[in-house]
């Protein structure tokens, strides 16, 4: 069967969402990276309808924002003060052409999990039984606070209640009405303008359109799912991190299927949009967020964060954070290192332990591997960055950057005070505090020359342990020749 094209879809995000205690509007809470709305608009989407509409009141502006960030094709309608999930649709329904006919779905802002396929399904399925009027039910465990589905000695359903105007007997009932709907537009359009407020919570309630139908002779059903999860929608905070765990599962899953190994599910965390190659290892405590994408073949983890981070195939990555950066095939990254934005390492690079980067292209095969700031720097493929080298690009005022050539040697513990050029291969001598361009095939040696003072020890610490040793190695013999001063063999460990 041909899919059923919705004539629209219309998300409800209207409500106040008092539970949440937030100062940040419900349906704008994230899971997997996305806003509970963004999962709707998602869904909503993969339907094809030819309007998606979003109804706004609490926080609207905010709401808008985001809306309008994502796809500024949606359309967008304002409820007015009376309140209701039919209310809602109303509003939404007066946004739309007047003239619009067709299918109308109604999905609601704060159920997550739904995916595209169950709404094309829903479609489906409303088109083919006829009816004018389609709900989406599931049974439940505990049906508490959601609409009851109340059916007929026949099977058919023939109206919805609501928890708080339920009876006993009626609040036993485990099929619950999942907020998510099909309509004919035309039947929707004049049942609502029937509705009342007559209720416990003196509101304009969608779900009456069910039973006004039914009254006018048309047809209503109900399309039952055995995926729950897909209807469960966040009131609260507990509900917010359940689903964020249940949707953090099937991500999860889905990877694993493609043939990643994800050693431990349970502590890693990936969003929605990150994307993973074949048989790359994500080891624990490790969260790949936002645009994050992983070449094939590479290792992650344990205990790394990637935010909108680009990995190369067969790189590793250990005991991480990496923010806006890109991570070059086959390149080293970790233990303990921090990747700000514009991180850029090149394949079969490395920056290794207690090693902070900033705005740093790093070409292929250089070697950052120790106790380094690296901001504001160009550093050329084949070089190496001494341990405990500071690249002091900021004056207190403005940021300064500086180069480091290609196969080029920074010697330990050099401070390079932006901006300098170091050539294509030059060395710089330990301990350097570089101030200076340095040419092709130069040291530049930028510290203090060495002194020794004869005789201090014993003038200046006399009867202690330290004099009492001289003593005795003077008295064996034990001398360096002098120094010439000469520092050109002093470039520092590798
Ligand atoms: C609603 C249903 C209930 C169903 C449940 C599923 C009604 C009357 N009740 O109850 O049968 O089991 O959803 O989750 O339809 N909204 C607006 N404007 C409003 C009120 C709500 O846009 O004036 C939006 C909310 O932002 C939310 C959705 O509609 O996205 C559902 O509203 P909510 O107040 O959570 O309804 P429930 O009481 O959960
Ligand atoms: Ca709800």
């Amino acid at each position: 069967m041909n899919s059923v094209r919705p004539a629209a879809v219309i998300i409800l995000a209207a409500g106040e969402g008092t539970r949440m205690k937030s100062s940040t509007p419900k349906v704008l809470h994230p899971i997997g990276g996305l806003p509970l709305l963004g999962h709707a608009i998602r869904a909503a989407r993969a339907t094809a309808a030819e309007h998606v509409e979003v109804v706004v009141r609490h926080q609207r502006d905010l709401v808008v924002e985001y809306c309008s960030s994502v796809d500024p094709a949606l359309v967008v309608a304002d409820q007015d003060e009376v309140k209701g999930t039919g209310r809602a649709v109303e509003c939404g329904l007066a946004a739309l052409p007047a003239d619009l006919v067709g299918t109308v779905l109604v999905t609601s802002g704060d159920v997550p999990l739904i995916e595209g396929q169950t709404l094309v399904d829903l479609a489906n399925a409303h088109a083919a039984s006829g009816a004018a009027v389609t709900v989406v039910t599931a049974e439940v465990a505990d049906p508490t606070g959601y609409g009851r589905v109340v059916r007929g000695a026949d099977g058919g359903v023939e109206r919805i209640v609501e928890q708080k105007d339920a009876s006993e007997a009626e609040r036993s009932i485990r099929e619950i009405n999942s907020g998510i709907w099909g309509f004919d537009a035309a039947v929707l359009r004049d049942a609502l303008e029937q509705v009342g407020t007559d209720n416990a919570q003196g509101e304009k309630y969608l779900t009456d359109v069910l039973a006004l139908a039914r009254a006018a002779g048309h047809r209503v059903g109900a399309h039952r799912i055995d995926d729950i999860w897909q209807t469960e929608g966040v009131n609260d905070r507990v509900q917010l991190a359940k689903l964020g765990r249940v949707l953090n599962d099937r991500v999860c899953e889905k990877w694993m299927r493609a043939g990643v190994t994800i050693v431990d599910p349970a502590t890693t965390w990936i969003d929605t949009d990150v994307t993973i190659g074949q048989d790359a290892r994500i080891l624990p405590g490790t969260q790949l967020l936002g645009a994050t994408t992983i070449g094939s073949g590479a290792v992650i983890g344990p205990e790394v964060t990637l935010i909108d981070t680009e990995v190369g195939e067969e790189a590793e990555v250990e005991r991480a954070k990496a923010n806006l950066a890109v991570i070059g095939a086959g390149a080293t990254v970790g233990p303990y290192s921090y990747l700000r934005p514009g991180t850029v390492l090149g394949a079969k690079g490395r920056i290794g332990g207690f090693v902070e980067t900033k705005n740093a292209q790093i070409g292929e095969g250089a070697k950052v591997p120790h106790l380094t700031y690296a901001g504001d720097v160009e550093i050329g493929p084949g070089a190496n960055i001494g341990a405990g080298t500071i690249f002091a690009n900021y004056d207190g005022v403005a940021k300064h950057r500086s180069r480091i050539g290609k196969d080029s040697f920074v010697g330990s513990h050099t401070v390079v005070i932006s901006p300098v050029d170091v050539a294509d291969g030059a060395y710089v001598a330990a301990g350097s505090a570089l101030t200076q361009d340095v040419n092709p095939g130069e040291i530049a040696v930028a510290r203090a020359k060495q002194r020794n003072v004869p005789g201090w020890v014993a003038r200046a610490r006399p009867g202690t342990r330290t004099a009492a040793a001289a003593e005795a190695a003077a008295a064996a013999g034990t001398r360096h020749t002098p120094s010439d001063g000469d520092d050109s063999d002093t470039e520092g460990e590798r």
